[in-house]
This record gives structure tokens, C-alpha cells and sequence, in this order.
């Protein structure tokens, strides 16, 4: 199978927590590579951006407060099969439904602070890479 990408984010509270690191060796321990990396902290329209398609939600303030409350991790992984991948070992978004010793279970408290996002398709993951990263900022191995 050929590589692909995904985007990814570590939230707010799992920087909080300390655990990046721990996080970077569920990534590469899995065979997905970190082809770009860097952390920034959101602006409110930065998230209201990147979560544009959730704006008419009704926890669409709530998620946009949270994801601007710290700093955040983003990172492009990249792999074979890299956005299911990393959608495995993240687990479900409401961390009471995600399976043991996915990255929810381990390090989310609740659905509205859920410690990582994952892009969901590669179109979506396409989309969200170019949101944060230039081409150049992509260090890949299929270049
Ligand atoms: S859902 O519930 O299946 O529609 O979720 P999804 O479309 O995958 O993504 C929703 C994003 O909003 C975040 N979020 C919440 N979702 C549902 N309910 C509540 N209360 C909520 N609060 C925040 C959720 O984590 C998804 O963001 P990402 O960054 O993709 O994880």
C-alpha cells in the first residue's frame, strides 16, 4: 500500500498533562512517521477555522474556548494506511467509548476535552495539513 498522511493534533489538555512525548511513541511504535511537527497556540478565529464545518453544534463555543485554552501539538504523520492508523490508536471521540490502551482511554477526561484530533479521511487530512503547514515545512519521505 502506498503512504499517506494525516494531520494531527495533541490538545490542550494532553500538553498539559506532560505526555507528547508519550503520546510521539504511540505514533512511531504504530509505524507512523512525524513528518512536520511544531506548537503553536490557537487564536479563537484560528479554531473557529479549523472547526468551521461544527460552527452551527451547540458545543461549537465550548470546543473553540478549549482549543484555545493552551498550547497545542501539530503534527503530520505519515505512513501505510496513516489516517485509519491514527484514528486506532486515538480511540473514539468520547474517551467513555474508547477500547483500553488507545490514547482516549489513557489520557481524556470527557468528550469536550478529549486530548488529540485526527483528520478522517485523506481528503480531510489533506485539507487540515495545508491549514497549519506550507509544503516546504513537510519533511516526507516520498519526496
Ligand atoms: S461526532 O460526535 O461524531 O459528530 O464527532 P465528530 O464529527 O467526529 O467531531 C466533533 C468534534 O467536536 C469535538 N467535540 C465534541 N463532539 C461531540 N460532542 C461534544 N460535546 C464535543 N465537544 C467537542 C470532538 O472531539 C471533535 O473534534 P476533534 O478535534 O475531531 O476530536
Amino acid at each position: 500500500m502506498a503512504l499517506e498522511r494525516t494531520f494531527s493534533i495533541i490538545k490542550p489538555d494532553a500538553v498539559a498533562k506532560n505526555v507528547i512525548g508519550a503520546i510521539y511513541n504511540r505514533f512511531e511504535s504504530a509505524g507512523l512517521r512525524i513528518v512536520a511537527s511544531k506548537m503553536v497556540h490557537l487564536s479563537k478565529e484560528q479554531a473557529e477555522g479549523f472547526y468551521a464545518e461544527h460552527s452551527e453544534r451547540p458545543f461549537f463555543g465550548a470546543l473553540v474556548s478549549f482549543m484555545t485554552s493552551g498550547p497545542v501539538m501539530v503534527q503530520v504523520l505519515e505512513g501505510e494506511n496513516a489516517v485509519l492508523k491514527n484514528r486506532e490508536i486515538m480511540g473514539a471521540t468520547n474517551p467513555a467509548e474508547a477500547l483500553a490502551g488507545t490514547l482516549r482511554a489513557d489520557y481524556a477526561a470527557s468528550i469536550d476535552e478529549n486530548a488529540c484530533h485526527g483528520s478522517d479521511a485523506p481528503e480531510s487530512a489533506a485539507r487540515e495539513i495545508a491549514y497549519f503547514f506550507s509544503a516546504d515545512e513537510l519533511c516526507s519521505r516520498t519526496r
